[in-house]
């Protein structure tokens, strides 16, 4: 068995972990009906090294899953091939499958099929529009490559998960409401709904995987490494070093009021990014109000090469030799004073 070193380093953490494992408190089983499956699966340890050499936990954390958007669903509603314990090999989990939850304005059962439909009619959609299968089907994201839900990534619980109840506003339902668990539960669902769950920098990373392949920006005709050239202009560098109010992929590439998974290609007329329309996504309320049309024309994923924006391109050498050759010389000269201060006399070679 060949061990590298992302897995040395998950042993490590692992092991590191341990006392803190040991001491921290179980959640309470509030939620689904998971004490089955904890009843093995409760256990920090629970993890091995599979037959590719890959790290596997299988350690689930009743209070992360609680608290996440997944608390009602139990267990055996996603992981739909486990019916006996104890279990065989458990298959891939199907984001698609109707659960047993019942979705309360139309009383019909529950499944995540009309996202699909959304993302099969965007430009990630793996089908055209004449129903044929596009190029290189593989290169497009399923639900799984986006939604890394910290649930399904091992050792995520050494994040911070911050469930987003606030006590201080669940004393405000308190006053008319009695029972606990119908608060929480009606809380968390609204609240955590009402604000982005990543932060710009972790949205870029998502996209990442994909949009900073230059081999699958190739293959798709795309004009630019996006997450790359975002990082390189204004925004993305304001998204590492500011705040949360920066725009992120999908504040320019979501229509307003549309499902993150509607994105077009800019080339689409009904794309936020098409050129009709991008005039909008700066005159923004939150972004620059004021702003003429014009903004729009900036040239938001800027690469700074000769190839894909040469005028950018010249003004970022213009301004390196402009620094280059000012502060050089300048630094020069003050070399060359502070040795005829020190040393008065000295000179090269004495005249005769
Ligand atoms: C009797 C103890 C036990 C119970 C109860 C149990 N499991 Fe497991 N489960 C295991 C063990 C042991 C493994 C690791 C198997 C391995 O080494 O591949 C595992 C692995 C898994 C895996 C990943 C394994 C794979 O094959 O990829 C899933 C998913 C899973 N369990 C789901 C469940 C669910 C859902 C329930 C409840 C319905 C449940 N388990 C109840 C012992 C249990
Ligand atoms: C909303 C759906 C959903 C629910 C609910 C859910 N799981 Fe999973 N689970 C997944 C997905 C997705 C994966 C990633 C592997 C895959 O794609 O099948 C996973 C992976 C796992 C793994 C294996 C991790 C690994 O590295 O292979 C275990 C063990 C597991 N789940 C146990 C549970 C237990 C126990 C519960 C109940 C407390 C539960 N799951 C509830 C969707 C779910
Ligand atoms: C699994 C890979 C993958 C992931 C992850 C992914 N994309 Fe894409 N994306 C693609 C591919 C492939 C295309 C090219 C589609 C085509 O050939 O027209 C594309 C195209 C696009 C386009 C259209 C470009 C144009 O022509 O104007 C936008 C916008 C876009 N993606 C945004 C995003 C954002 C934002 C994210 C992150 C939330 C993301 N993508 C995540 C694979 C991915
Ligand atoms: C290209 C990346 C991408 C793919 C593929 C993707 N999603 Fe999403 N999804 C997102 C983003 C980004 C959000 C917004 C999350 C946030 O606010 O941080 C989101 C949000 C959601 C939400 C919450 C509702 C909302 O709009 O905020 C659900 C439910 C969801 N996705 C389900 C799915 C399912 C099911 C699939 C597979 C059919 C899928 N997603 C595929 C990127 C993706
Ligand atoms: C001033 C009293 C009051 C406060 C404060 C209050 N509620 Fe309500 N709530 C009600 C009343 C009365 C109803 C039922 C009448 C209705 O449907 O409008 C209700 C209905 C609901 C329902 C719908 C239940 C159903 O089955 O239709 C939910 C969910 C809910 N409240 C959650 C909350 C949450 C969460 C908070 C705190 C953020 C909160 N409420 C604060 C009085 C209040
Ligand atoms: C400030 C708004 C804005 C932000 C933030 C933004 N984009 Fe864009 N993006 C655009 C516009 C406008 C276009 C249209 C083509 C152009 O001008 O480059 C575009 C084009 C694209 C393209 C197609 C490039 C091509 O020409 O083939 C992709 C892919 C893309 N964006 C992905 C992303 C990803 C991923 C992120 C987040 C890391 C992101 N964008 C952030 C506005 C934005």
């Amino acid at each position: 068995m060949k061990v590298s070193l992302p897995y040395l380093k998950s042993y490590l953490l692992l092991f590191l972990s341990i006392p803190f494992l040991i001491f921290s408190s179980p959640g309470s089983a509030s939620a689904a009906d998971i004490g089955n499956c904890l009843l093995c699966h409760k256990y920090p340890g629970m993890s091995r090294v599979d037959e590719e050499g890959k790290f596997r936990l299988f350690f689930i954390n009743e209070s992360i899953f609680n608290n996440g958007v997944h608390a009602k669903v139990k267990c055996e509603g996603c992981h739909t091939d486990i019916t006996e314990i104890p279990h065989k090999p458990a298959k891939k989990v199907d984001c698609l499958v109707e659960c047993h939850i019942v979705e309360p304005s139309s009383e019909k059962k529950f499944s995540h099929k009309s996202v699909e439909t959304d993302l099969g009619q965007s430009v990630h959609g793996k089908i055209d529009s004449a129903g044929k299968s596009k190029k290189y089907a593989n290169d497009f994201p399923e639900c799984k490559d986006c939604h890394d839900e910290p649930l399904y990534r091992p050792l995520s619980f050494f994040k911070k998960v911050r469930p987003g109840i606030s006590e201080a506003s669940l004393g405000r339902c308190r006053v008319c409401h009695k029972k606990d668990e119908f608060i929480y539960r009606f809380y968390n669902h609204v609240t955590t709904r009402l604000h982005k769950s990543r932060n710009p920098i972790n949205i870029a990373e998502v996209c990442a995987r994909c949009h900073n392949d230059s081999q699958l920006v190739e293959r798709h005709g795309l004009s630019t490494k996006a997450v790359f050239s975002y990082g390189e202009t204004f925004h993305g560098k304001a998204a590492r070093f500011l705040d949360e109010r920066i725009p992120d992929c999908l504040d320019c590439h979501v229509n307003k009021g549309e499902s993150a998974h509607q994105m077009l290609s800019h080339k689409n007329t009904q794309a936020s990014t098409n050129d009709m329309n991008r005039g909008k996504i700066c005159s923004n309320i939150d972004c620059h109000p004021n702003a003429s049309p014009k903004l729009a024309t900036y040239n938001v994923h800027a690469e700074f090469n000769l190839k894909q924006s040469p005028a950018q391109y010249f003004f970022t050498v213009f301004f390196i030799v402009l620094t280059g050759g000012t502060l050089l010389p300048l630094m020069g000269i003050i070399l060359l004073d502070l040795i005829r201060r020190f040393f008065p006399n000295a000179v090269i070679k004495r005249r005769k």
